[in-house]
């Protein structure tokens, strides 16, 4: 947490605006051109913008340009970047025109996860390294997609599952890998958020002035503008997101796939999907979903409540790790370790730890992208660990939606057994002119 504290005060990054201080202003000057990184933000409201504000903390980083279909975002984050830096980064609407720039090494895609895939593939093809939010992309076709044009252009890809730089997960991860709690039979995990139920119910209203509309819906299908299809709340339906499932679920079920002895995908899954309170709100995905994981190492629960904000060790979300010694509770504000009681020795199996205090850890997930884009090693969330990290929440999203209690995933073949309905999940038809890419 002191580490973190100091990061903040020396980089002069603070939450919610974006303010860099004359020391850091300063250390970027003695960096000569040949070692600086050229970057440019893809999808830059919200999360996208928080992202670059991270790389902006690294005295190595400028920021070249900023793409948007929505001009009143794009003006506001470009004065925000030349207010903080002195220097306006490139205006662009078209992620292709973008794309087409030599002078830039990497981008950060923050847009909805329905554009992941394109954008991902095509600034692959064009050389360069990509920042992906998570989940990496709506559909467990594309995020195979993404993988393979990492692999095939030789490009650094960080999924943005930043809990895999936060000091409370490495330490239980090391905590339960080091077998401090015994062998884990289960790891429990849960989100229940308010906002999972979706907006209110509104009617349409004309495109605002500035957007871009249908360049934003891109390859998913044509609709009449609604502003719950929109900024933030495009997450509760099919075309452009997952729900709860893929929001908070994929961040949480890759807690439980990193502690596995050899990561692995889903095979059957068991899945229970509802809508508990759907009255008067707007929204295509679940709000109430149980999922069981069961694998090699151990069965992975997942218990998502949209619209409740209360859980488990009085955590609105977080995951246990259950073993026959403890169970370690984790979730980003720190973990608790909580031993099991022997009757023989009268004496607790593990010893009890605590931490408390740690927040998010963006900044240190962010760091970890630049330092391989330098080095051209694997980063902390390589395509690999987002690919599978997503089929965790894809396919009980899949299984919900056809009605399916049980599916069974093969994963060599890319394919559900036996069922043709899951099958045709598995890829997003494009709207035309927009294509899957191919690789
Ligand atoms: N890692 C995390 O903790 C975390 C947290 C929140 C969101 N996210 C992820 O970040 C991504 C963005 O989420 P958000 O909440 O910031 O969404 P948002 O709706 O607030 O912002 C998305 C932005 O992308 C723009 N956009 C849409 N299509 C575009 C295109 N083709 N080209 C350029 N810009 C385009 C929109 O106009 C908007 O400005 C999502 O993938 C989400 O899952 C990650």
């Amino acid at each position: 947490m002191a580490n973190r504290r100091n990061f903040l005060k020396t980089t002069g990054l603070l939450a919610g605006g974006l303010w860099l201080s004359p020391a850091l202003l300063q250390a970027r000057q003695r960096i000569s051109p040949s070692d600086r990184i050229r970057l440019a933000l893809v999808g830059a409201n919200n999360m996208g913008f928080g992202i670059l504000r991270h790389h902006l903390a690294l005295p190595e980083v400028d920021c070249v340009a900023i793409c948007d279909v929505d001009q009143n975002v794009l003006d506001k984050r470009l004065k925000e970047v030349e207010d903080a830096t002195g220097k306006r980064p490139e205006r662009y609407t078209d992620f292709r025109k973008l794309l087409e720039k030599k002078d830039l090494d990497a981008v950060i895609i923050g847009t909805p996860d329905h554009w992941h895939c394109l954008i991902a593939v095509t600034a692959c093809a064009a050389g360069k390294d990509v920042y992906v939010e998570k989940p990496m992309a709506n559909s467990i076709g594309e995020c195979d997609l993404i993988a393979k044009a990492g692999s095939q252009y030789q490009r650094i890809i960080q999924v943005g599952q930043q809990q895999r730089a936060g000091q409370a997960f490495l330490e239980s991860r090391d905590f339960v890998k080091n077998g401090h709690l015994g062998k884990i039979r289960k790891v429990n995990i849960w989100s229940n958020f308010n906002y999972g139920l979706g907006n209110e119910i509104k009617p349409a209203t004309p495109i605002p002035t500035g957007v871009d509309y249908d360049f934003w819906l891109g390859p998913a299908p044509k609709r009449e503008f609604n502003p719950n299809r929109f900024h933030g709340s495009w997450r509760h339906f099919w075309d452009y997101g997952g729900g709860l499932m893929s929001d908070w679920g994929v961040h949480l079920l890759d807690m439980a796939i990193w502690v596995e002895e050899n990561p692995s995908a889903p095979s059957t899954v068991l899945t229970y999907a509802n809508n508990v309170n759907k009255e008067n709100r707007d929204r295509d995905t679940f709000d109430t979903m149980n999922v069981l994981f069961p694998k090699k190492d151990f069965l992975i629960n997942y218990d998502m409540n949209g619209g409740l904000q209360t859980g488990p060790y009085n955590k609105p979300y977080g995951i246990a790790y259950v073993g026959e010694k403890g169970t370690l509770v984790v979730n980003r504000s720190g973990y608790e370790i909580y031993p099991e009681w022997d009757g023989t020795t009268k004496a607790p199996k593990c010893e009890a730890k605590k931490l408390e205090g740690t927040t998010e850890s963006h900044n240190l997930h962010v760091a970890n992208f630049v330092e391989c884009i330098k080095s051209r090693n694997q980063p902390n969330c390589p395509p690999e660990a987002g690919r599978i990290a997503a089929l965790h929440a894809h396919i009980p999203n899949i299984a919900a939606r056809i009605g399916a209690d049980q599916v069974i995933w093969d994963d060599e073949k890319r394919q559900f057994i036996g069922n043709s309905q899951a099958n045709d999940l598995i890829w997003p038809e494009y709207r035309e002119p927009w294509v899957l890419p191919k690789i």
